[in-house]
């Protein structure tokens, strides 16, 4: 797929067909993860590649949102190491490049995943901090389930003119 398809056609997928993901892809999402931009080229991204089904279900229990992990086969959890930290307060928008790099890989692998936030919710983070055994330096940011796509979501346009401004805060069409 051309990056432009790629972008415009991803939609998250929260339904996964029961199928193990390849290495070699969770590689790929991995490595595009790692190629975001950062603050200060700070980099301070770590990665929790979980397979482990008790362990998905926990998060699954404890996040209001996030009941599809259940069926999902592998989740992506990106974490900041704050002791990493060179730009302090910028980790949320350097996970989040982090983040987006890894959902447009796995819809250009043929898979579908979903943003689940942990950040910025207090409780959220400090319980799944515990499930992963974490020290209080990780702030488990925000993760992803991986699968293979169990439904069809339509692309969508989301163009908006009226949210464009020229120069100063005006709309375009002024
Ligand atoms: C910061 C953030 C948090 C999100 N949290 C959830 C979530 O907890 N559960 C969920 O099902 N989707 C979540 N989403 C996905 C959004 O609902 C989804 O991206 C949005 O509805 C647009 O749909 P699309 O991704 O199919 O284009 C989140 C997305 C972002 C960017």
């Amino acid at each position: 797929m051309n990056f432009l398809d790629v972008l415009n056609n991803r939609r998250s997928i929260r339904k996964y067909k029961d199928k193990k993901i390849s290495e070699l892809k969770i590689k790929k999402i991995l490595k595009s993860g790692m190629m975001a931009p950062s603050a200060h080229n700070q980099q301070l991204w770590q990665f929790i590649v979980i397979d482990d089904r008790n362990i998905i279900n926990k998060i699954a229990d404890l996040h209001p949102y996030a009941k599809m992990l259940y069926q999902a086969p592998l989740v992506i959890l990106i974490c900041a190491d704050l002791s990493k930290e060179k730009s302090k307060g910028f980790y949320s928008q350097d996970c989040s490049a982090s983040m987006q790099n890894i959902l447009l890989t796995i819809h250009d692998l043929g898979l579908g995943g979903v943003w689940i936030s942990a950040y910025p919710k207090k409780d959220r983070i400090n319980k799944i901090r515990k499930i992963i055994n974490a020290p209080k330096n990780i702030i488990p940011f925000s993760l992803t389930p991986v699968g293979y796509p169990d439904e069809i979501r339509v692309k969508v346009n989301r163009f908006d003119v009226l949210k464009i401004h020229r120069n100063k805060w005006k709309n375009s069409i002024d």
